[in-house]
């Protein structure tokens, strides 16, 4: 197994780190536009191989794709941060840009690979990718945001009722943004509904902070979250090195699902070898139908910029 990660900022960094200590792969190539800088991350991480116990090579590029050739799995965190004066609008033409392009360059060395796209605005910029990708199937490229959302959801709820967050299983959908739909109806604590041991008001309380949970952290720390976006994708690099077929909320290509079309938007897919297996439809009351659709035009109106 090969893996490639394009953009070796915080987050790309640190899901490598993840992975390698998984053991999931025989290689592991982190490519980045930072010469020097990329190169001596890899280094650093491959001679943690002895003290952590992994034997996956960690190779370090600068812009090199050809040293991608033959990844299984490509994960794609490039992109430039929003920059005073910048608008919304020029960052997206701004990343869409790198992620197109890195999506080309993958799929030249690598047609069969499964790509994960990270950078932000998560579910536009995977729309992109797939513009990008020529006539490679949908079901290959597709976004992290879902595992990562509903991780900070069950850590909220973990922590609330003083339980294991191991303990805590939900399910969240819709874009990664604010307009995000934690399900409570989908959320148990080893299978008890949340419902019977938190109040409406607590729970309530709970979904604010989780949509607004990546700000938090903006705040907190003057730029945005790598330890839980690393391990959030590193959990689906696994499932599909693995062939797990796991469950997850992830950002994927809807066509009439929903009733929603030709856009990505978080949804529970099941994550295997050869990518989303298949895309499960929930049995939504009509109240998170519409949270859902809600979301969906808000991913809808940025895709009129790419557009
Ligand atoms: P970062 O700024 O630390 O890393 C981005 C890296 O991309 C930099 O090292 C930069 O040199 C590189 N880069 C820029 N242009 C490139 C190009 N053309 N080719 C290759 N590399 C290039 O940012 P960080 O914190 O790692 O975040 C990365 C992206 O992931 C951002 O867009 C961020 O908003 C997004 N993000 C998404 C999350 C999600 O849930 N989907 C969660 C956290 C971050
Ligand atoms: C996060 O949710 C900003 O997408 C980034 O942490």
């Amino acid at each position: 197994m090969k893996i490639s990660i394009i953009g070796a900022g915080n987050v790309g960094a640190t899901c490598a780190n993840d992975i390698i200590n998984f053991n999931l792969a025989d290689e592991l190539v982190l490519l980045d536009v930072k010469e020097g800088v990329t190169e001596g991350k890899a280094l650093d991480l491959w001679q943690t191989s002895s003290i952590n116990q992994f034997e996956t090579f960690v190779r370090g590029v600068t812009d090199d794709y050809e040293a991608t050739k033959d990844s299984d799995v490509a994960v794609i965190t490039a992109g430039i941060p929003r920059k005073p004066g910048m608008s919304r609008d020029d960052l997206i033409g701004i990343n869409a840009e790198i992620v197109q392009n890195a999506t080309r360059q993958i799929i030249k060395y690598s047609p069969d690979c499964k790509i994960i796209i990270v950078s932000n605005p998560l579910d536009v910029m995977t729309y992109a990718a797939l513009k990008a990708a020529g006539d490679k199937p949908s079901v290959e490229i597709f976004g992290m945001a879902g595992i990562l959302d509903a991780a900070r959801y069950k850590a909220f709820i973990a922590q609330e009722l003083n339980v294991s967050p191991v303990s805590v299983h939900a399910i969240l959908m819709g874009g990664h943004g604010d307009t995000m739909v934690p399900l409570p109806r989908y959320t148990t604590i080893s299978s008890v509904p949340v419902t019977e041991l938190l109040s409406k008001e607590k729970l309530d309380t709970i979904i604010e902070r989780t949509k607004y949970g990546g700000g938090e952290l903006v705040k907190l720390m003057g730029t945005s979250a790598w330890y839980a976006p690393g391990a959030a994708v590193a959990q689906m690099v696994s499932a599909i090195v693995k062939n797990s077929r796991r469950l997850f909320p992830v950002s994927a290509y809807l066509q009439g699902e929903y009733g929603l079309d030709d856009l990505y938007l978080g949804v529970p897919v099941i994550l295997a070898r050869h990518g989303i297996q298949q895309i499960i439809e929930l049995q939504l009351n009509d109240e998170e139908l519409a949270l859902v659709h809600k979301s969906a035009e808000s991913v809808k109106s940025m895709l009129e910029v790419l557009k």
